[in-house]
């Protein structure tokens, strides 16, 4: 049996105003909740069992996701009542694994998509008999993330968590947030207050002499944490550019949901998905976004790499272009929202008011 532990308990800040009402790991993309593809590929990898770390917003997961049997897995839930961080959570969940002390558990971030080889992971990590294994990724700016340089046989070094100064940046290698624990490392983690597995858990057992081995794999890998990196996700999945068998549908340009309306004359492309009721009217322009159920994208719009939550209005001829529009929010005609903007849940902006803004 493979056992996993997925940390779904952050407050998704980054990703405000999507996640005011909704947890990052339930926001669509795709057509179904981010979770879904998660659990998807962890079960493809022969995960069986997994437990589900929660803590904002925590009661929304189990009314979807149930006993994880229409998933092919077996889901348990275990909230905190005060979020104790990553490392924190993996302690508390540890409590509904099963796994024997030198079991290999499983533990992912909530907020990754990658097509990371899960299995040949816990195969690097057998082989290398290792603490705790990592699956590290190469990209062009590491300065926001934690890095990990390795010697030649995997052998990690050290970890310097979103370094501040040019010098520490050593390596373009980091932490890619997928985890193979050694069960008993993971007891180890101090239960009684928060921990950041990042920041103290990794360190102290490198400090300790522990066998921390790390495994650089080029597949597709994205942190979905900033808004424009969830739109970009989402439509890497409709396009097929990652696969999750979690996508309601064959790759393709775009993803029509049931109950979607798209009027003769409007253009959807680019990984476009299009929730459940939501309404394209003729002549709008939509490429590589996410509309989420209910909302109206009216005539003549053009939407670009943005988000638009939840039946929220779009007016026409307005132009979005990297924006995030929160659920129920209304803009009127003739607005222009680009990079970074973000309209809050339920606003209203009257016709004409906005033109070329990060909000
Ligand atoms: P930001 O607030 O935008 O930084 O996002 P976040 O809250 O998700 O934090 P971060 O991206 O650092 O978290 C990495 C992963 O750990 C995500 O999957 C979070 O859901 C999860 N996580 C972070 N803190 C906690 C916590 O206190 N408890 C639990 N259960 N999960 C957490």
């Amino acid at each position: 049996m493979t056992e996993a532990v997925l940390l779904v308990g952050g407050k998704g800040t980054r990703l405000q105003p999507l996640t005011i009402n909704t947890p990052k790991p339930m926001v669509p993309a795709a057509g179904v909740p981010f979770l879904a593809h998660q659990l998807a590929r962890a079960r493809a990898a022969g995960v069986d069992h997994v437990v589900l770390a929660t803590s904002y917003l925590a009661e929304v997961f189990e009314p979807y996701f149930g006993d994880g049997s229409a998933h092919g897995l077996r889901l348990t839930y275990v909230t905190e009542d005060e979020p104790l961080g990553t490392g924190g959570a993996i302690r508390h969940a540890a409590r509904a694994l099963t796994s024997g002390p030198s079991d290999p558990v499983l533990v992912l971030n909530g907020d990754i998509l990658t097509g990371l080889d899960i299995r040949g992971l816990l195969l690097r990590h057998e082989r290398a008999q290792a603490d705790v294994t990592l699956h590290l990724t190469r990209v062009a700016s590491p300065g926001a993330y934690g890095l990990v340089p390795t010697d030649a046989d995997g052998r990690v070094l050290a970890f310097t968590e979103k370094p501040q100064r040019p010098e520490e940046i050593v390596t373009d290698q980091i932490n890619a947030g997928c985890y193979a624990f050694r069960r008993e490392v993971i007891d180890a983690i101090p239960g009684d207050r928060p921990v950041s597995v990042e920041r103290e858990t990794f360190p102290g057992l490198l400090a300790d002499g522990a066998l921390l081995h790390g495994v650089v794999d080029a597949s597709y890998w994205l942190d979905v944490g900033r808004p424009a990196s969830f739109v970009q996700a989402s439509a890497d999945l409709v396009r097929g550019v990652v696969r999750s068998p979690a996508v309601p549908g064959e790759p393709g340009e775009h993803l029509v949901l049931p109950g979607a309306r798209i009027e003769p004359g409007a253009r959807i492309g680019g990984g476009t998905v299009v929730g459940s009721g939501a309404h394209i009217a003729a002549g709008a322009d939509v490429q590589g976004s996410v509309v989420l159920d209910g909302a109206r994208i009216e005539a003549d719009a053009r939407v670009r790499a943005s988000m638009v939550g939840s039946r929220a209005r779009v007016g026409p001829r307005t132009v979005l272009d990297g924006a995030v529009i929160g659920d129920h929010s209304r803009i009127g005609a003739d607005n222009e929202l680009r990079e970074g903007a973000r309209i809050w849940c339920g606003t209203a902006i009257p016709d004409a008011a906005i033109r070329f803004s990060a909000v």
